[in-house]
């Protein structure tokens, strides 16, 4: 049985102030969850604090990218995963869509960050998805595939055993626009079914995020599906009641 997921991804959003607030309300509701592990990935910067407040909490902490080099050096602007662990992160966000569609990360790219998580002993969260034209182009599996194969190729499917994939439609990103139940266990399914032609174990264990505009409102629905192991929330994850309601909903 896969326990479900449900992790905030914060994006670039947050003060000191701000961030205190939100932890201590999703802590102060986070009894309530009852079955569902519960992750909140802040920026950077906001590690410490965050990792300082959750000191005994049951909340996991993850971080939004982490450098594909694992080894410490000439690197500007990166951050290590053995730097993200040392703070406790247990897990990290790797191609984002905001990462390949607005700095450009390319698959590769994506699939070392990847294998750079792993290292340092994080959980990777691999983030697929396709474009509004590319599903509309019904290109939809053929670009989950890509995205998939190329942390495949260099990792293997073992890889994916203490791994996370979140399935994000880009065109559901921000928009108040959720895939419907139905249109996101077609694409989890087919996730899976391509993990188990290279190890059915894996595929079996391998807890598939959804993310896309996910609300208290849509994600019971959502959850219900039996390929969708929970969720990687955006915009809901910056309000405590809201992100607490979407956790019971796992
Ligand atoms: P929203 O929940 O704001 O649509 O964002 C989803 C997302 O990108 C999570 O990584």
């Amino acid at each position: 049985m896969r326990r479900p997921l449900v992790a905030g991804n914060w994006k670039m959003n947050g003060s000191r102030e701000r961030v205190r607030a939100l932890v201590n309300g999703i802590q102060a509701g986070i009894g309530s969850v009852e079955r569902a592990e519960v992750a909140v990935c802040p920026p950077f910067v906001y590690i410490p604090q965050v990792a300082e407040l959750l000191a005994g909490s049951p909340i996991a902490l993850g971080a939004q990218n982490v450098c594909d080099h694992a080894e410490e050096g000439a690197y500007t602007g990166e951050i290590a995963g053995s730097m993200l662990a040392e703070l406790g992160c247990r897990y990290v966000i790797v191609g984002h869509s905001e990462r390949r569609n607005l700095y450009g990360e390319s698959d590769e790219l994506v699939a070392r960050r990847f294998a750079a998580a792993r290292k340092a002993g994080l959980v990777p969260i691999l983030c697929v998805g396709e474009l509004l034209e590319e599903r509309e182009r019904g290109e939809t599996e053929a670009v989950v595939a890509r995205q998939l194969d190329a942390v495949l190729a260099l990792e293997g499917a073992a890889a994916f055993r203490d791994a996370v994939i979140a399935y994000e439609p880009v065109w559901a990103i921000g928009t108040g626009r959720t895939a419907t139940p139905e249109q996101a266990q077609e694409v989890h399914a087919f996730i899976r079914a391509r993990l188990a032609v290279h190890d059915p174990g894996v595929a079996e264990a391998a807890r598939i995020l959804y993310g896309g505009s996910v609300k208290g409102s849509n994600a019971a629905d959502l959850f219900a599906q039996p390929d969708i192991d929970g969720g990687l929330i955006g915009g809901a994850s910056l309000k405590a009641d809201e992100f607490l309601t979407i956790c019971r909903a796992a």
